[in-house]
């Protein structure tokens, strides 16, 4: 079975990425061939700064090494979206098949496209169509993600469909996977929010590069309600967060959770999660900050993964073109 995801250079990696796509991101290699992407390509659609962009990328390849991929081990590709160019080229023939009104109706360009101040970019529109070609010119059958996209993910598959039913069978349509618990970590001190780097709250989000005591400090000091009951339910955002993030990193359920800390004070709680948090980010924080200092060994791990995805990516673009009518008969 074929896998694929991508993740964003953009600012640091947080706890709400780990839980929701890079543990599964490594568990993929267990499961099948996994391709995963770091999409330097969307993450220019809002503003960003070139002479930061390629440090992004290599700090993002470093997290997810640091977390557990392998693809020196060929247990994985991991490579920049923008070293296979055939990803581009597919965007533009996907649009082709793209509702212009699917596109508009997605929430994540209504709500950049809300806050961005200066220029509201076309890519911020066309954001979807290359994420479809991301993973159409795979062929990918499973796409693991945090809930956030499971909007996007619905849109590629009805891309691939429309694509097969006007041209013939062609591409593959990918199903996603999203985790029962943590698929959408919280702000930890804006809890009916989502953890993001761009539009969290500095204080609610916990970078997987925080020293142990940043993490202490801003689980300790996450909002919780006036309640005393370490149980999820409404109004209790904060605690139901904690007792999510405890649960997926200590591999138990919420539940079992719930029944551990039957008594407990928050404090107590808070404590106990902290120190589950930093027993499984510090690890990645120190694997991290050795993997960050080798640039050039980054660089070529990246250009390998590039190679191997390429050589698959032109078949699938090959195919699209001439299903198409595009370019000279193959
Ligand atoms: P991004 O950093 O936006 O490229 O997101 C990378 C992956 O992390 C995607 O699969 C997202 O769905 C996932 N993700 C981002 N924020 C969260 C969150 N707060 N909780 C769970 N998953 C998340
Ligand atoms: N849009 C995704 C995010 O922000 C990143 C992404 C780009 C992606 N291409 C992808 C995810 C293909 C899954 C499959 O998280």
């Amino acid at each position: 079975m074929r896998i694929f995801s991508g993740i964003q250079p953009t600012g640091q990696k947080h706890l709400g990425n780990y839980i929701g796509a890079i543990r599964q991101f490594v568990e993929g290699q267990d499961r099948g061939e996994a391709i995963y992407c770091i999409v330097d390509l969307h993450a220019i659609t809002v503003p960003f700064r070139p002479d930061e962009l390629r440090d992004n990328v290599l700090d993002t390849a470093a997290v997810l090494l640091a977390a557990g991929l392998e693809p020196e081990r060929g247990r994985c590709i991991l490579f920049r979206q923008s070293d296979v160019r055939e990803h581009t080229e597919l965007t533009w023939l996907l649009c082709a098949v793209t509702a212009h009104g699917d596109l508009n109706r997605m929430t994540q360009f209504k709500e950049k496209s809300a806050k961005q101040r200066e220029l509201v970019s076309a890519g911020v529109f066309l954001y979807p169509v290359l994420q479809a070609a991301d993973v159409l010119i795979y062929r990918a059958e499973e796409v693991p993600v945090g809930d956030d996209q499971r909007q996007h993910v619905e849109l590629m598959r009805d891309v691939a469909q429309r694509f097969n039913e006007r041209f013939g069978e062609t591409l593959v349509v990918p199903r996603h996977r999203i985790p029962e618990v943590g698929a959408r970590v919280m702000d930890l001190q804006s809890p009916e929010q989502k953890m993001s780097t761009t539009f969290g709250t500095e204080g609610g989000t916990l970078q997987i590069r925080d020293s142990d005591d940043e993490m202490r400090r801003k689980i300790r000091s996450a909002v919780t309600d006036s309640g005393r009951e370490v149980t999820r339910g409404p109004g209790k955002e904060g605690i139901s967060n904690l007792i999510e993030i405890s649960a997926v990193l200590r591999g138990v359920s919420p539940e079992d959770v719930e029944r551990e800390f039957a008594g407990a004070g928050y404090g107590d709680f808070k404590s106990a999660v902290a120190e589950t948090v930093v027993e499984a980010l510090a690890p990645i924080r120190e694997r991290y900050l050795e993997l960050v200092a080798d640039r050039a060994g980054l660089e070529r791990i990246l250009a390998d993964s590039a190679d191997r995805a390429r050589s698959m990516a032109s078949g699938t673009l090959a195919e699209v073109r001439d299903r198409m009518g595009v370019g000279p008969p193959g």
